[in-house]
């Protein structure tokens, strides 16, 4: 893929596809702004070298109609306060004003297009709507790693049509992280594994059978693998009609040689509130009327064992309803030893993400991804369509 610094941008229109797809609250301001910060370098590169940027981004999921409340102004403002410099925003993101906009950037000017998705034709990667697009920009980047497992118009039609591609830093330093974890790892890999569901994650866990050494299995997806060995897990929630599959998982990895480590014990409550009074049981002493919520203090030691010893390990998933204090304990104490490790160290996916960044770990692991499902998508082992598209217009342009 062409890259960013092989690109003469001075008084070029660049079409730069970010993921501006932010938590807001209800004041309107940004409450996690990870995906902002990992894209600065790139706008500053294009910035600094002269180039007319032109931003685009989707937010949430409006269906195609315009949602005032998913309007990108306030990202618009907090990106403008952050890099110190003024952000113009597009009432559009195709259209005369749009172009008339577009047309009257100065060098080094920042447009901010509006929410790609009040447009029903970004989603259905629409032919006309992706000539639009392109019709904007001199080149193209993609610096949205995170919506790059989604085949749109803004990521995957658009590239048909531009005259350049090239890949923002962002993109660039996703896939050297993954690459070097999951493609190359220095041995041992451990992956930790967590979440709700069994279900959601069996194409990464198959995917993750023929490359990890360590399996580490944690968060509500644990009960199910738990009941598929006999034990009693009361009202915690599982996933019974996929029992089966956690059985064919199992035997699957001792075949492989991967060490699977479930959890030893478990913190227990009768329902998840926070007030709720909590007791810490072995996995195979559950009682009936309770329900496991966070991983014990045993199995944290136990699992910060396994991990001491690897050279690489890749996190996705939270290990409890670490939303929900006191159940946060396990997740927070993984993220804390992952920064003490010397390993390479990789986190991806909102909600471990979000831990990681909770616990003031950001700087402390080797990267956290920007990526939900399209790191999921990478742990499953597939392509992402926008990186694809990228990879075949920058051979071509
Ligand atoms: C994400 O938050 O994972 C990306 O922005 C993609 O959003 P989507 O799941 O609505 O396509």
């Amino acid at each position: 893929m062409k890259t960013l610094e092989q690109l003469n941008l001075s008084g070029k229109r660049v079409f730069m596809r970010v993921d501006f797809n932010v938590p807001l609250d209800k004041q309107q301001r940004v409450t996690d702004d990870l995906r902002v910060q990992a894209v600065l370098p790139s706008i500053r590169k294009v910035v600094d070298a002269g180039g007319k940027l032109i931003l685009a981004s989707h937010l949430g999921r409006p269906k195609g109609k315009v949602v005032p409340e998913l309007s990108l102004n306030p990202v618009g403002s907090y990106l403008a306060e952050v890099l110190g410099r003024p952000v113009k925003m597009a009432p559009d993101c195709v259209g005369e004003a749009v172009q008339g906009l577009v047309a009257g950037l100065g060098n080094g000017e920042i447009l901010l297009l509006e929410n790609l998705r009040f447009h029903g034709e970004e989603e259905k990667n629409d032919e006309a709507f992706s000539r639009q697009l392109a019709a904007l920009a001199d080149i193209y980047v993609n610096d949205a790693f995170a919506v790059s497992h989604r085949a749109h118009a803004s990521v995957h039609g658009i590239t048909r049509y531009v005259p350049l591609c090239a890949a923002g830093y962002q993109l660039e330093n996703e896939i050297k992280y993954f690459h070097q974890a999951m493609e190359e790892p220095k041995r041992p890999l451990a992956m930790i594994i967590g979440g709700a569901k069994v279900s959601s994650k069996i194409g990464v866990l198959e995917n993750l059978l023929s490359r990890a050494d360590h399996l580490v299995i944690g968060g509500a997806m644990a009960n199910t693998f738990l009941k598929a060995q006999g034990k009693d897990v009361g009202k915690s929630l599982v996933e019974d009609d996929h029992l089966e599959t956690a059985t064919r998982l199992l035997k699957a990895a001792a075949e492989k040689g991967v060490q699977v480590h479930l959890p030893l014990d478990a913190v227990v409550a009768p329902r998840m509130e926070a007030s709720v009074e909590v007791r810490e049981v072995p996995v195979d002493a559950v009682p009936a009327d309770a329900q496991i919520l966070d991983v014990g203090p045993k199995t944290i030691a136990a699992f910060e064992e396994v991990l001491k010893g690897c050279k690489t390990v890749v996190w996705n998933g939270p290990l409890g309803a670490f939303e929900t204090p006191p159940f946060h304990k396990g997740t927070f104490a993984i993220a804390e030893f992952l920064g003490t490790l010397d390993a390479l160290t990789v986190v991806g996916g909102g909600d471990s993400a979000a831990a990681v960044r909770q616990g003031g770990m950001t700087d402390k692991v080797s990267y956290v991804s920007t990526g939900g499902g399209a790191f999921l998508e990478m742990l499953e082992g597939k392509i992402l369509p926008g990186v694809a598209a990228l990879e075949e217009c920058s051979g071509r342009s």
